[in-house]
């Protein structure tokens, strides 16, 4: 695995040189480990989390596939565990951009040699992984961990175009067809999707104390209610005070993509700089949309990925 300056062992060379890989939406290669297509630079953080990530009783993990509204649920979680200590006005979200105010599992705490040194001692136990259910580590899952997971998936449609738009305005990539090829075959990075999306499904179903399952569609229908569920079940859950003070509607309306896209740092500022996967805050704030893949999908690719869908999920009792 790599060292401190992001050398790959030699060891982890051969160890995926072993492995199936295609080429991915970035002309990458992509190497399928565990029955998931990873880059080699997150597959190096999955496999260190797997090695040596322990949770904490008091952790919030927040999972999800790449561009299902990860940056929205980062900013919900965040603000929901600190208006104790912050409200809408000083919260470190105006200032910080989501994915820098909750560490990502297998980069920001694997990627130093040991990984649990990373957190910050003083922190918020929150962190968020695109790791599937499988492949976790397994302190994370153990049945007596106490540590809660909060997975967020969102209709695939949706999640394809915003994950090919996440790529393609930031990099020579595949054209929107040959993308959408892949991503009916599954390879994707953290794909096969629907896997993705029903390993925690049907975790979800057989430990609901451990597992909150939310879809970002359901979520944009009715916030609030959302946030509250989410607080409930995290272990932060609103008073009847805060709940007649506003405390819930002013954090929606702090997290909401119409107020966190405007802010300066995340039009201006960069995530992970320093770093090879160094990326515009900008880019992670697209449109915020449901149904927006009708303004770039045929209706046949959307009536073959529907199909898709529905042969994928079918029998699973999840609708997407
Ligand atoms: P679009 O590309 O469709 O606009 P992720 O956070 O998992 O990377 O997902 C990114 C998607 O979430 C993008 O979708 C992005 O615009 C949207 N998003 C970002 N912040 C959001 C927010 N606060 N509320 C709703 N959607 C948000």
């Amino acid at each position: 695995q790599s060292d401190e300056n992001g050398e790959f062992s030699s060891a982890f060379k051969e160890m995926i040189s072993d492995l199936p890989r295609r080429k991915g939406l970035h002309l990458n290669d992509l190497f399928q480990y565990q029955g998931f297509w990873y880059y080699p630079i997150f597959l190096d953080g999955v496999m260190r989390a797997q090695q040596h990530f322990q949770a904490q009783p008091s952790d919030v993990i927040l999972c999800s596939a790449p561009k299902t509204g990860t940056t929205w649920l980062k900013s919900l979680a965040f603000a929901i565990m600190t208006r104790t200590s912050f409200d809408d006005s000083t919260s470190p979200l105006l200032s910080k951009m989501p994915h820098d105010c909750v560490p990502f599992l297998e980069f920001d705490l694997s990627h130093a040699s040991i990984n649990n040194q990373n957190r910050d001692p003083g922190g918020i136990p929150l962190l968020a992984t695109h790791i599937p259910y499988s492949s976790l580590p397994q302190s994370i899952k153990a049945e007596d961990s106490g540590s809660k997971i909060v997975y967020i998936c969102r209709e695939p449609k949706d999640a394809f175009v915003s994950y090919y738009h996440f790529v393609a305005r930031r990099m020579e990539s595949l054209r929107l067809e040959e993308a959408f090829e892949l991503y009916c075959e599954g390879v994707q990075f953290y794909g096969p999707y629907w896997d993705h999306v029903l390993e925690f499904w049907r975790a979800s179903l057989e430990r609901p104390q451990k597992i909150l399952f939310l879809k970002y569609e359901k979520m944009m229908e009715d916030t609030v209610l959302h946030v509250k569920k989410l607080a409930e079940f995290i272990g932060y859950p609103f008073s009847l005070e805060e709940e007649e003070n506003g405390v819930v509607e002013k954090i929606v309306k702090m997290c909401s993509f119409e107020n966190l896209s405007k802010l300066k740092v995340n039009q201006e500022g960069k995530h992970r700089e320093g770093t090879p996967v160094v990326i515009q805050n900008k880019v992670y704030f697209r449109k915020g949309k449901v149904g927006d893949w009708e303004n770039y999908l045929t209706p046949e690719m959307a009536a073959r990925l529907d199909l898709i869908t529905l042969q994928r999920l079918s029998g699973s009792g999840l609708t997407l």
